[in-house]
């Protein structure tokens, strides 16, 4: 079988990893990947949001399976384009997308639907959105509507700080189009719970749960990042907390999307925050979170391709999707500087035993492998308790090396705080 798998980060690496090990796969390609994923996939320099690039692709090679893993091209429609060639297609169409492509759609649906989320209000206006802030509590939320490469969301602590927000997202329009809408939210205060669910529209299996670490330097403060690093599962989400979440969150979620004609088929990724008024929504994602899929596919037992392949086929019913109860610890080491500016080319050294490195932004020079990102790559361990994991994973650490390296040295901390 001829799979394809479109994106090129940690994520992805981790998805190629986990799919290579169905023996019924006989080419694996990732478009573009990055020179940390040769050994596992064959990359193609094509860019994940070059729509036509990866259908002419898929055509002239005759795909099988084509996983579409980013945000980008699934709200771009990368599905309902490969679909329209006869691709089958792991990932929602265009049409369901939107419920992370546009954070008013999201919060509309939540609140026509009952679903438990933040207060909020939607501004199209900056002047109203500004005089709204004259009186609104404090602090508050400022979400730009659309994309927004992960940044578009604002805690603002002071009237000033959200006001400058809207001015920055609406008239300075930083981040584009996205920002032609805002929305301006309620600040929750609780853990965090990321939740990446299976689903076909008829049937929704949430995975095991897990918990990000999105701020750059430890104790959780400094800039937001796309992440450095997450743990599985998060000890904050407890049994009867799932089951709440299932009957007050994932299922309705599921259920309104087929009620808007926008069937969700893929994977749904909750961002859930524990609130003293029980769990509540933060974002929707439409694919599988970076890191979280470093920490949740290791502790897949199933096959991932075949529960892939059941949901394109809508008989996700059918599939077996069972976790290990092992807990897993992904350390993201990152180059020195970012989410700022940072400096990249330096030569990485790995271990012998590369299985759970998700190498996330690197290039190829020969035989070297070079930084080549923000995020360069991250370490996972696996092991029967979290202390262990942490502790694994931190070994790992020790053993990559390249130039201004850097890491947060406290991952996992919060969670095994609160398993006492
Ligand atoms: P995002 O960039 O969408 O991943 O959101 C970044 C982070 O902002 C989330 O992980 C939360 O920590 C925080 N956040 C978003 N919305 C709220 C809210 N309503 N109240 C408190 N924190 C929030
Ligand atoms: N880890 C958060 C995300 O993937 O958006």
């Amino acid at each position: 079988m001829k799979i394809m798998v479109v994106g090129g980060g940690g994520r992805e690496h981790a998805i190629v990893k986990k799919i290579k090990e169905n023996p019924a796969v006989t080419e694996l390609y990732v478009l573009p990947g990055n020179g940390g994923m040769t050994e596992d996939a064959i990359c193609v320099n094509i860019g994940a949001k070059d729509i036509e690039g990866i259908t002419a692709f898929a055509k002239e090679k005759q795909i099988d399976f084509a996983v579409v893993a980013p945000d980008d091209p699934l709200v771009l429609g990368a599905v309902d384009a490969l679909e329209a060639i006869g691709v089958p297609c792991f990932g929602p169409n265009k049409n369901a997308a939107i419920l992370e492509g546009s954070k008013v759609f999201s919060k509309n649906l939540m609140k026509k639907y009952h679903i438990p989320t933040a207060q909020y209000e939607v501004f199209d206006d900056p002047e109203a959105a500004l005089q709204y802030l004259e009186n609104a509590p404090i602090p508050t939320v400022i979400k730009a509507d659309g994309l927004a490469l992960g940044k578009g969301v604002i805690i603002a602590e002071t009237r000033e700080q959200a006001k400058d927000a809207v001015k920055t997202i609406m008239q300075d329009k930083v981040f584009g189009a996205s920002g032609d809408h805002i929305v301006v939210e309620e600040f929750l205060t609780g853990p965090e719970v990321s939740v990446l669910a299976f689903t076909d529209g008829k049937t929704m299996i949430p995975m095991i749960s897990s918990m990000d670490h999105k701020r750059a330097l430890d104790g959780d403060q400094g800039l937001n990042t796309g992440g450095m690093g997450t743990v599985a599962p998060n000890p904050y989400y407890t049994e009867a907390i799932a089951a709440e979440c299932m009957e007050k969150i994932f299922l309705p979620t599921m259920e309104a999307m087929n009620q808007e004609g926008r069937t969700f088929k893929g994977c749904l990724y909750f961002g859930l925050m524990l609130t003293a008024d029980g769990p509540k929504v933060i974002e929707y994602n439409c694919r599988f979170g970076d890191p979280e899929t470093q920490v949740v596919l290791p502790l897949l037992e199933s096959d991932l391709l075949t529960i892939m392949q059941h949901i394109a086929k809508g008989t996700l019913a059918d599939a077996e999707v069972k976790f290990s109860n092992k807990a897993a610890c992904c350390v993201i080491m990152a180059s020195k500087g970012y989410p700022g500016k940072y400096e990249t080319g330096y030569e990485i050294t790995l271990p012998a035993e590369k299985s759970r490195i998700f190498v996330a932004g690197a290039k190829r020079d020969g035989e070297k492998l070079l930084t080549g990102g923000g995020r360069v790559l991250g370490v996972t361990e696996v092991a029967d308790t979290l202390e262990e994991a942490i502790q694994k994973a931190y070994q790992t650490v020790e053993q990559v090396s390249f130039a201004n390296a850097y890491y947060r040295k406290d991952i996992g901390q919060k969670a095994l705080a609160a398993e006492v």
